[in-house]
């Protein structure tokens, strides 16, 4: 069983090629075009992916030394994502499926962010706890099983990734801002500025992340920074990056501990392209020494958005006869529970 899969969510052009289980290969661009921009250009995105589907998707059968005949499905992921980003990965995959005449698999990309841990030993047995923190989400599942997922709580406003990107732009270090912070956070003082934690409600599994996001926009106004200048040195960014940085990070950890014990859960696993994050690795990892609780992170190029994720997702629902018919449109707002059993 070999699989193709084509992952065009949002500004990542990926495809890679799963054999057996195993990944064979995973090629990613990451478009530069975006960061003069400082975000996401929805119309350049979607013409960046028309660019590059192709010779990404040859790479990838060539780096697996894989022949198009040889694949058994194509996967690609019909959302959530910018819509017309979505629609160049989902209707190549789509054509080239019905070229090829074999099944075509559409992937939810949020069920390819939870399967990006099981890409690589070790993974995680079931049931297992995950968080996705990525530039468009922030979720706390309860894997119960593949294709059986409990969603207990999501962001109610703006997600960690997107906190990150907006902290740096306001600081003025540049896009994509999570990498920048936390680089720059590595030197600050993380107890620099007592910015607020945000735990909702008690025993709430949601996040939220624009409060946060305005107290650091306040206490830049309040300190006189309107962009970087020699007054507002390195140690003053890299004090306000530690400190937003830390709030963020608390939050998470303290959310999928809590969840992983309400549930009695020992497996723990976070995902997404804040997984890359050093001091939510760091903090993650000693929460679940103690705690007791066995922690997966996935290699770094898994963290951020990827087709080997994509094409695991279609490996797996191809050996469960999961397919899609090709009438299968993209779904902006898709969410994770479409793609769950119960
Ligand atoms: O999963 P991803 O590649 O795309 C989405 O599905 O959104 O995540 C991208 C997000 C961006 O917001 C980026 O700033 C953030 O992940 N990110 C990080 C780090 N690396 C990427 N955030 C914090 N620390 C990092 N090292
Ligand atoms: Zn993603």
């Amino acid at each position: 069983m070999t699989v193709l899969g084509i992952e065009t969510s949002c500004d990542e052009t990926s495809a890679a090629v799963v054999r057996h289980g195993k990944l064979l290969s995973n090629v990613t661009t990451v478009q530069l075009i975006h960061s003069k921009y400082g975000g996401v250009v929805p119309e350049l995105a979607s013409r960046a992916h028309q660019q590059l589907i192709v010779p990404i998707v040859d790479e990838s059968l060539l780096k697996a030394n894989v022949k198009k005949e040889e694949l058994k499905a194509i996967s690609a992921v019909y959302g959530p994502g910018l819509i017309g980003s979505i629609l160049v990965g989902l209707s190549f995959g789509k054509a080239m499926a019905l070229g090829l005449g074999v099944p075509f698999v559409g992937v939810n990309h949020m069920e390819g962010h939870i399967f990006s841990n099981l890409i690589e030993d070790p993974k995680p047995a079931f049931p297992f706890m995950n968080l996705t923190a990525s530039g468009g989400h922030t979720q706390l599942v309860l894997v119960k099983e593949p294709f059986d997922y409990v969603i207990l709580g999501e962001t109610i406003d703006d997600a960690a990734g997107e906190a990150f990107d907006k902290v740096a732009k306001m600081l003025d270090i540049g896009y994509p801002g999570g990498p920048l912070i936390d680089k720059y956070a590595v030197v600050g003082n993380p107890r620099a500025v007592d910015f607020p934690r945000s735990y909702l409600d008690e025993g709430s599994f949601d996040f939220s992340f624009s409060g946060l996001k305005t107290s650091v926009l306040y206490y830049l106004k309040r300190s006189g920074f309107q962009k970087r200048t020699a007054e507002f040195d390195g140690n003053f960014i890299a004090d306000v990056c530690a400190s937003f940085q830390a709030s963020v990070v608390e939050v998470l950890v303290r959310k999928l501990i809590l969840a992983a014990e309400k549930f009695s859960v020992r497996n723990i696993a976070i995902a997404g392209g804040v997984s890359a994050n050093t001091e939510l690795r760091r903090q993650a990892a000693e929460a679940a020494v103690r705690n007791g609780l066995k922690l997966f992170i996935p290699k770094f190029e898994y963290c951020t958005d990827n087709g080997a994720m994509i094409a695991m997702v279609g490996y797996h629902r191809m050996l469960e006869g999961n397919h899609s018919d090709l009438e299968l449109t993209a779904e902006p707002g898709l969410s994770l529970s479409r793609s769950s059993r119960n």
